[in-house]
């Protein structure tokens, strides 16, 4: 099969040099698509920045903010067979990018609009393809995750604890629509990523 997979933070330009982000380091989609690989899949994997090295023989697209992140995966999602939405896409972007550095001094009132969904939008055109998401765990986590699985259109949400965020070790609970429940973990991230494949994505 072919995945696609998002990865990583996006950036989202106040100005030519200032940009809104998060802490995203990206691992947990990387391991995915290493794992992908591994179970024999094909993958194309649309990254914001981060500082791994892309793994071989994977198409990497290379992207900034949400909207070239959405660009590039509405490109992909025809051809592909599944998705895997890794990505920590900003909820906000400035709703004005200044084509200029802007003046540094004094106080400075930000206005933010919403970015586009990636993974909503794209499984609105699913089909009958696999669409796998994360959630991220805080109070009533699983409750909140299946009722984000429900409205974004996912068939499974894979949970991860805060500390996963940068970390390379995690513990999930992958939540499927059919109400099905599995604890995975802890584990480094790589291991983790191989037995979330093998569960979702088994090898051809
Ligand atoms: N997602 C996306 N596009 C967005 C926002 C999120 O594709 N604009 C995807 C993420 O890649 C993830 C899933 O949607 O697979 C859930 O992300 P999010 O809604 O941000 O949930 P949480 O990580 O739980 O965080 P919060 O609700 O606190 O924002």
């Amino acid at each position: 099969m072919k995945i696609l997979v998002t990865a990583g933070p996006t950036r989202e330009p106040l100005d030519p040099v200032r940009f809104l982000g998060n802490r995203s380091s990206g691992k947990m989609g990387y391991a995915f698509a290493e794992a992908l690989m591994a179970a024999g899949h094909q993958v194309v994997l649309v990254s914001g920045p981060v500082a791994l090295k892309s793994p071989s023989r994977v198409k990497v697209i290379a992207v900034e903010t949400a909207r070239e992140m959405l660009a590039a995966c509405r490109r992909e999602w025809p051809g592909c067979d599944g998705l895997v939405a890794a990505a920590a896409v900003a909820d906000w972007r400035p709703a004005k990018t200044a084509r200029k550095k802007l003046d540094g001094s004094g106080p400075r009132t930000l206005s933010l609009v919403p970015n586009p969904d990636i993974l909503a939008t794209l499984a609105r055109r699913k089909g009958n393809r696999q669409v796998v998401g994360f959630a991220l765990q805080d109070r009533n986590g699983e409750k909140r995750a299946l009722m984000k699985l429900e409205k974004k259109g996912m068939d499974w949400v894979i949970l991860n604890g805060l500390v996963a965020q940068g970390a390379s070790s995690a513990e999930v609970v992958l939540l499927g629509k059919d109400g099905s429940r599995e604890k995975i973990g802890p584990s480094p991230k790589k291991i983790l990523a191989k037995a979330l494949v093998r569960r979702l994505f088994p090898s051809p």
